[in-house]
């Protein structure tokens, strides 16, 4: 397997209705990561781009998040319609997509 460029991990935590923290799980992150599956898939860019789900990434209030390596981009409040800019622009292009950026005091 050669090494990909990069590495894209979506946040599919979930918790219990009323949890403090809330999580990327009541924002809607799975249909975020049915669509990092499908474009992945119907680009067939494998060998350039692993899409990874993850665990609870840290910010559970500005979910759903996604975090790009290996510049160590986090990306907050991502839609099913901002997947396609991601991988055009950054996961494919190589330059982050700024509009998505989680602000500084975040990350
Ligand atoms: S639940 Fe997604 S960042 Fe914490």
């Amino acid at each position: 397997m050669a090494k990909p460029a990069r590495h894209v991990f979506i946040c599919s935590q979930n918790r219990p209705a009323g949890h403090p923290r809330g999580s990327c799980g009541q924002k809607g992150c799975s249909e975020v990561m049915d669509e990092f599956l499908q474009q992945w898939q119907q680009r067939q860019c494998f060998a350039q781009v692993l899409v990874t789900p993850s665990s609870c990434i840290g910010p559970c209030g500005m979910g759903p998040n996604v975090l790009v390596y290996p510049e160590g981009v986090l990306y907050s409040n991502v839609s099913k319609a901002d997947v396609s800019e991601i991988f055009d622009q950054h996961l494919l292009g190589g330059n982050a997509v700024e509009r998505l950026k989680a602000p500084a005091y975040i990350w």
